[in-house]
């Protein structure tokens, strides 16, 4: 990644503004954190200021050094302390609420499943002691390629309890990405099911993980399948392949003695998009990573064990793994698991799910409010959302404008919202404010978390002037971040590192700019990473993928206002660019990537514009597929090609 790109211009297009809205007194009141004192007590004690977060856990082996910095950027997390992430979640909550509820799950069918705290005890157990007899060692990487049920967390626990590293992969993704990312993990043993519902229709998940397994290089030596569908699907299963169902039965009341992993020992992979066309596969360790989500869960978020939560991510993400599961579980509390889509059967859906469930803290994207706001005010309205006290929003900048809807009609007027950034790599929340301490801005995330030394630098990596644009940096080590990439040591450094007089800077891809408060605006990716409908991908990674469709020259890939993927494509001059080959292109896209990267747009075009050296100019594709102004196109190349691109673009 070079630093070139950030302009002062947010991802949206629009300036945030500079209201400021004072946390509510009733909600200060009884919220977890409540002492502005604490952003200096960080500062004070640096590092050691963490042992809150690690002593929000329990610890097999108590941790005595905080942080060993010894071999920079290589930093380790209670690196004498030991613990297991799966009784954190589950075994240390028997005690108090052993019957309450752990997980509400509705099915896209109108299905529902609970959970208590016991029943979540016994099948992780039951699934723990059936992943081992069918080989599972510990550190054996296990990939789960599951949708939004149960047993996706059951089985990310499962694995946590005997010390294998789970690799989830999102269900929507290709058979040829779970193929690349079992390899990539060096994953012999693989969780999914038969298939799940998309609106009407059963769509078989078994065939797609069996291609992957044609393709994958490596050898899976045992696969264990859900049973979503039952008689609506029927998939004959080889011999080294199990129900799960019948896994758990076999084991059911065995109970599986939690292995003690070292904090620094690894819990998980995710695979992500990089600054290349290859997905990284960001490894995160037990106790720094489930320190950070479990402070932030209760401090950033609130939660507490008696309310209802619900985080609508997918936890084939980021999102999903901290905040869906491991975040509400260490905290003890009650999580809705929603399977369906927010429209079906109505676009009241996500509003009926909280009234139903007196949701109390409600965790969405931007992207889903956008939805929301299109749909329009009556589904919301039509609800009592009064059990809603707080807010929370990730993934993208959210307009003033989205921000105050969200307040308005979600939170009451009156629930505080808070806009949380982070990334995969930092696994757990970075910039927020404290909701019940920290005024909110409308459209900023707010300060770095106490803690997290966030600056925002020019080239040099000297600080900015408040309101000038610059890059994201973090200048000090924190809990929940990556302890590595699965490509190496060499890897790690060089994506994400810059060694500077002062130490050690991590890069986080974003640029931003921070006003005279600290309130830090995000002004989107300098890199080439885009981020659309919360997910993330690298524009080479689609590219290569479109360019592979017949007849296709060249391809830029774009991210527009309503988070929609907007690809340019050139052809060959005796091709025809029609319909059918729009269909080819959003096939290559489902098969290398998965469902989720069809683009919403194709723009056929006779060239791209691009620069003298030839590099094509992604930033004035972005700009007009957001329909905004766009400055001096004189440098280009090929100049005269902008004005065929906006009419083309306008026509569709
Ligand atoms: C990128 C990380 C972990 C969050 C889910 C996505 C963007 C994230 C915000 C926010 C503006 C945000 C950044 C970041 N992002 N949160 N509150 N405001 N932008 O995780 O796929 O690793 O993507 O999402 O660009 O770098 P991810």
């Amino acid at each position: 990644m070079d630093y070139a790109g950030v302009d002062g211009r947010r991802a949206d297009g629009t300036a945030a503004g500079d209201e400021v809205v004072e946390p509510p007194a009733a909600f200060s009141d009884r919220a977890v954190a409540s002492d502005p004192e604490i952003y200096e007590a960080f500062a004070e004690e640096g590092p050691e200021a963490w042992r809150r977060a690690a002593d929000l856990l329990d610890w097999e082996r108590p941790y005595e050094t905080v942080l060993d910095d010894e071999n920079p950027p290589f930093y380790q997390w209670f690196p004498d302390g030991r613990l297991n992430a799966a009784a954190n979640c589950v075994d240390r909550h028997l005690d108090e609420r052993r019957n309450q509820l752990a997980i509400r799950w509705f099915g896209k069918r109108g299905e529902r499943r609970s959970y208590t705290y016991l029943d979540l005890h016994r099948e992780v157990n039951a699934l723990a002691a059936g992943l081992r007899d069918l080989g599972v060692e510990e550190d054996d990487v296990v990939t789960l390629y599951l949708p939004m049920v149960p047993e996706l967390p059951i089985a990310m626990l499962a694995c946590a309890r005997i010390g294998a590293p789970h690799n989830v992969v999102f269900a929507g993704l290709s058979a040829e990405a779970l193929a690349t990312r079992i390899d990539a993990a060096d994953s012999e043993y693989l969780v999914t099911c038969d298939g799940y519902y998309r609106r009407e229709d059963a769509f078989n998940q078994k065939s797609k993980a069996d291609n992957a397994r044609l393709r994958a290089e490596a050898d899976l030596s045992a696969t264990v399948v859900v049973d979503r569908l039952g008689d609506a699907l029927d998939v004959p299963l080889g011999d080294d392949e199990h129900e799960y169902e019948a896994v758990v039965a076999a084991h059911d009341g065995e109970t599986v003695e939690p292995v003690a992993r070292d904090a620094t020992d690894l819990l998980f992979v995710m695979y992500t998009s990089g600054t290349t066309g290859r997905p990284k596969g960001v490894e995160h360790a037990t106790g720094g990573y489930l320190a950070h989500v479990a402070w932030t869960t209760r401090n950033v978020l609130d939660v507490r064990p008696d309310d209802t939560y619900w985080c609508a991510a997918d936890i084939g993400w980021i999102t999903g793994h901290s905040y869906g599961v491991y975040g509400p579980l260490s905290v003890g509390t009650t999580s809705v698991l929603y399977e369906g889509s927010p429209d079906y059967p109505d676009r009241d859906r996500v509003w009926d799910l909280i009234e139903r469930n007196a949701v109390s803290v409600f965790y969405t994207s931007p992207t889903a409010i956008r939805s929301f706001m299109k749909w329009g005010a009556e589904y919301p309205d039509a609800h009592d959302l009064s059990s809603i006290r707080l807010l929370g929003t990730v993934g993208e900048s959210i307009t003033s404008k989205a921000w105050r809807w969200y307040r308005e009609h979600v939170g009451g007027g009156e629930a505080p919202i808070v806009d949380t950034w982070w990334q995969t790599e930092t696994g757990a929340i970075s910039l927020a404010t404290l909701p019940g301490v920290t005024p909110m801005k409308p459209g900023k995330v707010g300060p770095p978390l106490p803690g997290i030394d966030a600056r925002v630098v020019d080239e040099d990596g000297e600080p900015v002037e408040p309101g000038e644009p610059g890059y994201l940096t973090i200048a000090a080590p924190w809990p929940g971040m990556l302890r590595g990439l699965r490509e190496g040591d060499e890897r790690y450094r060089r994506e994400y590192w810059l060694e500077g007089e002062d130490g050690w800077r991590y890069r986080t891809g974003d640029g931003a700019t921070v006003d005279g408060d600290g309130y830090v605006t995000i002004l989107g990716r300098v890199d080439d990473v885009i981020n659309v409908r919360t997910h993330r991908f690298n524009t080479a990674e689609l590219e290569s993928a479109i360019v592979e469709a017949d007849g296709v020259t060249e391809a830029a890939v774009v991210g527009d206002d309503d988070g929609r993927i907007v690809a340019y494509v050139t052809t060959r001059g005796d091709v025809d660019p029609d319909e059918s080959l729009r269909e080819a292109i959003g096939e290559r896209l489902a098969h290398a990537v998965g469902d989720v990267a069809r683009p919403d747009r194709i723009v056929f075009t006779p060239d791209l514009p691009k620069t003298r050296s030839g590099k094509i100019m992604r930033r004035l594709l972005e700009d007009i597929a957001r329909g905004d102004e766009f400055g001096d196109v004189s440098a280009l190349r090929n100049p005269e090609v902008v004005g065929e691109i906006e009419s083309a673009v306008r026509k569709k």
